[in-house]
Parts: C-alpha cells; sequence; structure tokens
C-alpha cells in the first residue's frame, strides 16, 4: 500500500505579526499601520498549516497551553484541516507566542515568549501516526522532551516503516549538534537555513556544510539562504537554486513554507530538484503576504504561480 500523508513534530506558536514597523516609540499612544495578522506558526504548526493548504493530509504532534491562544491557534489549524488529534493541552501553561515587529524593508525583530509549543513529546499515538504517514517532518531538534532519544524514536520509527523524514531547524544551541548528529542518518532531506548550516558545521561555504551534513548522515541536504535561494546537494546533483524576484512583504515562515512545499511536491511525485523549485515558489508567495499563509491558496495556483514568476540574479 502507497503511504500519504504528512506528520509534523516539533514546535507550535502562534505568531502576531504587525507590518510596517520602523520604530518603537518610546512613549504611549496608537498609530495606525497597514496591517496585522495572526497565524499558527513554528517549525512543526507551520508546516503541517502550509502542507494542508497545499492539498497534502497532515496531521500535527505538538502542544498548546490552555489558554485562548491555545484555543485559537488549535481551530485555525482544525478549519485548515489539520488533524490535531496529537496536539496535546498542557494544562497550566501559556501557548508559546511570537510578536513579530516587520519594518517597512522587511526586517523583522521578534519577541518570543516560551510555553507550551516547544513541549511536543513521542506519545504512542504520536508514534502509531509516524508509521502510517508518507512524510515525517521533524522540526523537534531543541526540544526538552525530544532530544536525547525520544526523538530520534519517531524518527526512526517512521523511517522504518517507509515514510520519507525531512528535519529543519529553529534558533539551534550548540548542544543541537549532537542532537541533529543522532538524528541525521535516519533523515532523507536536510533543510537547515544558512545561518543555522554555518552556526552548526563552521563552514562558511553551504556547499561544504552540506557536506559536513551527509557525513553525519543525512542523504541529501538542501540550505535556505533567504533572498539568494537555496543550495540543493543531492546523490546525483549539487546546485544552487534562485529565489524568485518578488518584493517581499513579510519573510515570516518562508523556511517552513520552503520545507511543506517540497513535501507537497515530492508527495505528487515531483522528482526533488523539482519538488524544490515548488518550494521556492510557495516561500515566494508566503513572502508576499503577512504572517504563515502569505499569498498561498493551493497547490494548483502555486504552480501558476511558478510559471508566472522571474528568477531572481540575487544567487
Ligand atoms: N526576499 C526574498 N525574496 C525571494 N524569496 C525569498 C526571500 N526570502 C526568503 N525567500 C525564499 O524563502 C526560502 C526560505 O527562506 P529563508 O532562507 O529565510 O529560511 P529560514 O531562515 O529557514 O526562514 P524562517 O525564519 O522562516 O525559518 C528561501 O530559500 C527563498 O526561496
Ligand atoms: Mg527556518
Amino acid at each position: 500500500m502507497k503511504k500519504n500523508g504528512l506528520a509534523c513534530i516539533g514546535l507550535t506558536t502562534l505568531d502576531v505579526v504587525a507590518r510596517a514597523i520602523d520604530e518603537l516609540p518610546k512613549v504611549e499612544g496608537t498609530g495606525l499601520i497597514e496591517g496585522i495578522a495572526c497565524a499558527p506558526a513554528g517549525t512543526a504548526g507551520a508546516p503541517a498549516l502550509l502542507a494542508a493548504r497545499l492539498g497534502v493530509a497532515s496531521r500535527l504532534i505538538s502542544a498548546v497551553g490552555d489558554d485562548l491562544t491555545g484555543r485559537f491557534i488549535r481551530a485555525a489549524l482544525s478549519d485548515a484541516g489539520v488533524d490535531v488529534s496529537d496536539l496535546e493541552t498542557l494544562p497550566g501553561l501559556p501557548s508559546s507566542t511570537t510578536l513579530l515587529a516587520v519594518s517597512s524593508s522587511g526586517v523583522r525583530p521578534g519577541f518570543h515568549a516560551l510555553g507550551a509549543g516547544m513541549l511536543a513529546r513521542v506519545t504512542p499515538g504520536a508514534l502509531q501516526a509516524a508509521s502510517e504517514v508518507g512524510f515525517l517532518h521533524y522540526g523537534g531538534v531543541g526540544g526538552p522532551k525530544l532530544d536525547g532519544g525520544e526523538g530520534l524514536s519517531i524518527v526512526q520509527a517512521a523511517s522504518r516503516a517507509g515514510a520519507v523524514v525531512t528535519c529543519d531547524l529553529i534558533a539551534p544551541q550548540p548542544s543541537a549538534i549532537e542532537e541533529v548528529r543522532r538524528l541525521l542518518p535516519h533523515v532523507d532531506y536536510f533543510l537547515p537555513s544558512a545561518a543555522e548550516a554555518v552556526f552548526l558545521t563552521g563552514q562558511q561555504d553551504l556547499f561544504a556544510a552540506a557536506e559536513t551534513f551527509r557525513s553525519w548522515g543525512a542523504k541529501a541536504c538542501i540550505i535556505k539562504n533567504g533572498g539568494r535561494g537555496s543550495v540543493v546537494v543531492l546523490d546525483d546533483v549539487s546546485t544552487t537554486l534562485p529565489a524568485y524576484a518578488i518584493t517581499p512583504v513579510d519573510t515570516t515562515s518562508c523556511g517552513d513554507s520552503y520545507c511543506a512545499g517540497f513535501i507537497a511536491a515530492l508527495s505528487r511525485g515531483w522528482a526533488p530538484l523539482d519538488a524544490a523549485r515548488f518550494g521556492t515558489a510557495t516561500a515566494a508567495l508566503v513572502a508576499q503576504g503577512l504572517a504563515t499563509l502569505g499569498k498561498v491558496e493551493s497547490f494548483e495556483a502555486t504552480e501558476a504561480a511558478m510559471r508566472q514568476m522571474t528568477l531572481s540574479e540575487a544567487a
């Protein structure tokens, strides 16, 4: 039986994105701005939401707090078609929330309040889900209930059951190196950002960093590099993919949307390099609107946009 669908495990937050804020006044007062949007986000929450928007049956293994924010996150995901039966509500904790003040030039300082969202864990239900899906996206590195072996157990369960395993990071600490090295032998596609790749490997050259991750066990590596596109290193190809030439409104969740687009295209049988191009197009649409979904509407609309947009020369 061909396995289908995606399970994402790791961080879930609520992103509150406001634009444009070019300076924070030191005195009280209210100013009018272009827009404010709220959406589920995080290394697990965002890809689950975006993949659902792209037509992938997706489920989220994560946690929210027992507050209004948590109920909002659950409702937004559920409305979007994400299976939230493995999204736990943790009593006595707030939901993880990030406030992002995006400037008119797209710079986005963020303010994060810790909460339940980082406490994803591997329950028996989560393990079962991982053994049923076609794709497991692991966004749990740094999670206190996942690092040190639990996270590995779900990655191994998915991999053994034949799922394609993808992995992305958020704000890794030095201790992430040990955890990444533990996971990578079971990861098919590792998708860190350029800053994360340089931080973890000490290599400034992204191709060298990708090869280091492959020497740690990752079968393939895609390093996301903002407006400069991405570096894609597969068994048979090693190349730079340019980003699309767009005017970014808000690049929040671009990295997560690249992952979701990549997975959605792979799940439709696209070759990995073409799937990376689709991930790039998904990210370009996310960058053109506020918060996690930006201007992403569907797989078909993203494919149509991909044909219309032109590639940037900034690679
Ligand atoms: N200014 C931009 N113009 C066009 N495309 C962009 C721009 N910024 C990001 N992208 C696209 O989004 C992809 C992912 O962005 P980025 O490299 O910033 O990921 P990230 O650092 O993981 O982001 P996140 O903060 O969402 O985790 C890039 O590879 C690129 O294709
Ligand atoms: Mg990222």
